[in-house]
């Protein structure tokens, strides 16, 4: 269980620690994955007063309702920390943008990234080689069979029927949430019919075919309410991720 040692009063991360965490990954080479999923809240190192004031009020002005300006503020402020802890860069010389397609990039770093943000909650990752994240609410009312028929493959089909009437919304939103991540590891966004992406194991396939090298996984302990799946480039890799939910942090998967 990891403690929540590296939050300290008005910054996330030591920069001490920062220095340490990043020789220690360079020094290993592990490849490894570091995820953070985060409630949104207002105060703290995280929240959403010290995102804004990290990153300006400008940088998420776009998003159409203040819960979305919210949550993406978090997101990057998370992202920005998350890619400074891994780098043992500065968080001010850390700049993410977008490419065409909307996928998000790292200014001048071969590191991958990706983000999602769902109701209460944000996910962010962070790794050397592909990497797509996402988070859904589990209670989501359009997780009905006409969703099924829409986004699934007739193998997701025929799995979902064999469940339990009652177990089939989560099964469907955990289908959907690994759908999410591989088009974002894939960094296609919504141009991949979801209809033709199999996610029922974790070697997703396109219309037959192995989807890119990629491996698709649930990741456990996601905040009540909510799944998380996280798409990487090779199966083999280390998976760190915290859940920081409200001040306090503790491992994920
Ligand atoms: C855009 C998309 C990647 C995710 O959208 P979403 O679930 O609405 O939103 P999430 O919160 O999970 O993710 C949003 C983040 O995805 C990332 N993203 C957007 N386009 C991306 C792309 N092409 N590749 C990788 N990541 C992308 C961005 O970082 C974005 O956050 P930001 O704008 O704050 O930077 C994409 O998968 C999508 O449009 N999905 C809908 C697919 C769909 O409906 N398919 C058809 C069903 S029949």
């Amino acid at each position: 269980m990891l403690k929540i040692t590296n939050y300290e009063k008005g910054r996330v991360v030591h920069p001490r620690r920062r220095r340490l965490y990043a020789t220690a990954h360079r020094i290993s080479g592990i490849a490894a994955v570091d995820v953070w999923v985060l409630a949104v809240i207002d105060d703290g190192p995280l929240g959403v007063d010290t995102a804004r004031a990290m990153l300006g009020a400008s940088a998420t002005a776009d998003r159409r309702t203040i819960e979305d300006q919210r949550r993406s503020v978090v997101a990057r402020a998370a992202l920005t920390q998350l890619v400074a802890l891994r780098t043992g860069v500065d968080p001010a010389r850390v700049r993410v943008t977008s490419d065409e397609r909307g996928r998000p990039l790292l200014s001048g770093s071969a590191l991958h990234v990706s983000i999602a943000h769902s109701g209460d909650f944000v996910a962010c990752a962070v790794s050397t080689r592909p990497v797509g994240v996402d988070i859904e609410r589990s209670d989501r009312s359009e997780a009905d069979d006409a969703l099924a028929k829409r986004v699934c493959t007739l193998a997701e089909r025929q799995a979902l029927e064999r469940l339990l009437p009652s177990s089939r919304t989560g099964a469907l939103i955990r289908l959907w949430t690994r759908k999410e991540a591989v088009v974002k590891a894939l960094g296609v966004g919504g141009a991949l019919p979801f209809e033709q992406l199999d996610v029922s194991h974790s070697a997703p396939r396109i219309a037959g075919a192995r989807a890119r090298g990629l491996w698709v996984r649930d990741l456990r302990g996601a905040p009540d309410g909510y799944s998380v799946a996280l798409a990487t480039a090779g199966r083999w890799q280390c998976v760190r991720a915290r859940l920081v939910e409200a001040g306090k942090a503790s491992a994920t998967a």
